[in-house]
């Protein structure tokens, strides 16, 4: 297929399948950039069906915070929820946004495919499935890219595209300049790699994290509390580079030496998520995860983590001037 045959933004709305928490995330982010936006439950599940509802939560909150000028059903207006995949028929591009599962997504692909034309875009949010991997299952693998959002999509200027083996790199770009005008700040992965840019970064530093606890030398609160307060200070401002240019990075030339070889290399789960992953835990949502949570615990932190969001996405937009230069 050749490139320019596939579509690109034209006004024509944008699919959304799957509307778990991120499904209605990307949603909400989508409308307040103007976006029209087909969204598409999946299956018949009580999180698509309160998807209606988060959407329209969120964008209440978007406007209190002064994210949009626009009123609540001005915004709506340009969301359809639906469960007919034929809906999708007019979107230029479709992203899909259900549960980390292979079999799964590539039965989605295949009611995707089977209702859009071959010069629709085809994109996933998946967090670590390797997008070379998820495009052999579509009939028309060169359409297919990945579009990896961080949560909440609507404050986070966070935005990865990925291509795979048989993704154009130049349509990779083209995504990437289009995200831009989404307000997002967007990263090109060029070359496709298991868990793209931040999963990777992200991951090793959950394995040693968990290193820490596990090996006692540290408690988990303690952790905790060292990353919001060293990295958690710095890297809104300026990724891990420029921090290194910035503090003096022969300091780190002589640190990797020797601490290198000591960091956890595991390769498997670590123990320390596996026992409360194998007794049904999942954090917030069910009240059981690395620390517990009451009801009203959890509704608490979710609503402190949304305040947070919204301000660091301020803090971040006012220094973007500079720091969106990197
Ligand atoms: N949660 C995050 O912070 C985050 C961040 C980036 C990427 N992701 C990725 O986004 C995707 C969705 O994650 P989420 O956090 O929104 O999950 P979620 O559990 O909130 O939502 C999952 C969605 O999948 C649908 N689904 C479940 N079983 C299905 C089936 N058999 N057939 C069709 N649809 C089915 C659900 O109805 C729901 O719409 C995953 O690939 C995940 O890895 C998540």
């Amino acid at each position: 297929m050749k490139t320019n045959h596939l579509k690109m933004n034209n006004g024509a709305p944008i699919g959304v399948v799957g509307l778990g928490m991120m499904g209605s995330s990307i949603a909400t982010a989508l409308l307040l950039n103007g976006q029209k936006v087909v969204a598409l439950s999946s299956i018949n599940s009580k999180i698509d069906s309160e998807a209606p509802n988060r959407v329209k939560k969120s964008l209440v909150e978007c406007m209190k915070e002064g994210l949009t000028e626009k009123g609540l059903p001005e915004l709506l207006e340009n969301i359809h929820f639906t469960s007919d995949y034929t809906d999708l028929r007019t979107c230029w591009l479709v992203m899909e946004c259900v549960i980390e599962d292979l079999n799964i997504k590539k039965e989605v692909y295949s009611k995707i495919e089977n209702n859009v034309d071959d010069t629709v875009i085809i994109t996933s949010n998946t967090s670590a499935i390797p997008i070379s991997i998820l495009q052999n299952h579509l009939c028309v693998a060169e359409r297919f890219f990945g579009m990896h959002w961080a949560e909440p999509a609507y404050t986070s200027r966070f935005l990865e595209i990925v291509c795979g083996e048989k993704s154009p790199v130049e349509m990779g770009e083209q995504l990437h300049s289009i995200a831009k005008e989404w307000g997002k700040e967007p990263t090109l992965v060029r070359k496709d790699i298991r868990g793209f840019i931040t999963n990777r970064i992200m991951y090793a530093m959950y394995r040693e994290a968990m290193h820490l606890v596990e090996s006692g030398y540290a408690t988990i609160e303690d952790v905790d509390r060292a990353c919001k307060n060293d990295g958690g200070h710095w890297m809104t401002f300026c990724g891990l580079f420029r921090y290194m240019d910035l503090t003096g990075l022969k300091a780190y030339h002589a640190v990797m030496k020797d601490l290198f070889p000591e960091l956890s290399n595991q390769t498997t789960v670590p123990k320390l998520i596996d026992d409360i992953a194998k007794k049904g835990g999942n954090g917030i949502s069910n009240g059981v995860g690395f620390y517990t949570y009451s009801k009203e615990e959890a509704l608490e932190w979710e609503k402190a983590f949304e305040r947070f969001s919204f301000d660091i996405n301020k803090i971040s937009l006012k220094y973007a001037e500079k720091t969106s230069k990197i």
